[in-house]
């Protein structure tokens, strides 16, 4: 037997048009799920369905107008300098994003908030009448179905068996613990701190510097200014005879060398003589997910990551200046020993690689 009301129509499905009461089930508040509204004021006057339609209308023709300076922008606030030396100036990167985020997010939300206008204000809404059929099954149905489950109950020796019921109980209730042990991963990083979570290289103090193509320590007199040079430590081929635990800490050892005229370096505090002459040693490895980097762009002093594009300016301590990773490239602190080979003064002061040591929740 069904709880809703028959629809005037006598069909099963009837469709009653928003504000037409005059096919309405004849008692809604037996049946809750229904909602019959009152009509909009767009559906009874006139003026307030064209104001209506005009507000909707405006909000398209203001999103057309705002795709168009989409485009617009694109063209005319470029971000490709005149001078290909010249390097891509930060703050027309910005300024570009911020036209062209405006233009087409204002656009997209006009399309959306037209269309919801459009659907509360205009549309006919109709509300559908579907009759519900007995949820219940009969009761022969339940009988049988009673019958199946004692029968399979005695078969399995369920009931008898305590021993085999009460173990099976004990485990199924333990069960979902180790589910809710996993969820404390999800909280905060509680390895330490950064410092103390940080990875070692084999870089060390008086370690030379070796080029890795001849595998030849470098003199500070060897590099040119504007040169760049892949590099690694003397110890790196050494390795094997500190056993295999040492090999992460290996494959986290390659640096760039490279020279600038000093007067284009911006120093950090605490990093004044972590130079020799312009030259300075940065991490080879990307902090955003780790790949090798070395596409130098020399009058920029930029280093670009051709993986997802991550841009560090090597004259201002590695810093990031355009892409997703999060923090600067770490650098080496160099010197020269008394034969005139670059060496390193420490290992790196800070973790090398990817920034997954920084993150804390
Ligand atoms: S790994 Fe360098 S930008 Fe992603």
């Amino acid at each position: 037997m069904s709880t809703h009301n028959e629809n005037p129509s006598g069909d099963e499905h009837a469709i009653v048009p928003h504000g037409d009461h005059s096919l309405a089930p004849a008692d809604p508040i037996a049946d809750p799920g229904l909602h019959h509204d009152e009509p909009r004021l767009t559906d009874v006057e006139p003026k307030a369905e064209r104001r209506a339609e005009r507000q909707v209308a405006g909000m398209f023709a203001l999103a057309s107008l705002l795709t168009v300076a989409f485009i617009v922008f694109y063209v005319v606030v470029g971000i490709h300098p005149d001078d290909p030396h010249d390097g891509v100036d930060v703050g027309d990167v910005q300024v570009s994003n911020l036209t062209l985020g405006l233009t087409l997010g204002l656009a997209l939300f006009l399309v959306g908030a037209g269309a919801v206008q459009w659907a509360r204000s205009l549309m006919t809404s109709p509300e559908v009448v579907h009759e519900r059929h007995e949820l219940r099954s009969d009761d022969e149905t339940r009988a049988a179905t009673l019958n199946d489950f004692e029968t399979g109950t005695e078969e399995t020796g369920f009931g008898r068996r305590k021993l085999i019921r009460n173990s099976l109980l004990g485990a199924l209730a333990l069960l979902p613990l180790p589910a809710v042990i996993l969820l404390r991963d999800l909280g905060p990083n509680t390895g330490g701190t950064p410092a103390q979570r940080k990875e070692h290289t084999i870089w060390a103090e008086g370690v030379r510097v070796l080029t890795d193509v001849t595998f030849m320590p470098i003199r500070a007199a060897d590099l040119e200014i504007g040169q760049l040079v892949n590099a690694m430590p003397a110890t790196f081929e050494e390795l094997p005879e500190h056993g295999p635990e040492r090999i992460n800490e290996r494959a986290k050892s390659p640096v760039m060398l490279v020279r600038m005229l000093p007067e284009d370096l911006h120093i950090a505090e605490g990093r004044e003589n972590w130079g020799v002459d312009g030259i300075l040693a940065y991490s080879k490895i990307c902090t955003h997910v780790g790949c090798p980097i070395s596409l130098y762009e020399q009058t920029t002093h930029h280093m670009l990551c051709p993986c997802h594009q991550s841009t560090f300016d090597l004259s201002d301590n590695g810093k990031v200046i355009f892409g997703p990773a999060a923090r600067s490239l770490p650098q080496l602190p160099i010197a020269v020993d008394s034969e005139g080979y670059l060496v390193a003064q420490s290992d790196f002061t800070e973790p090398v690689g990817p920034s997954y040591w920084e993150r804390t929740r």
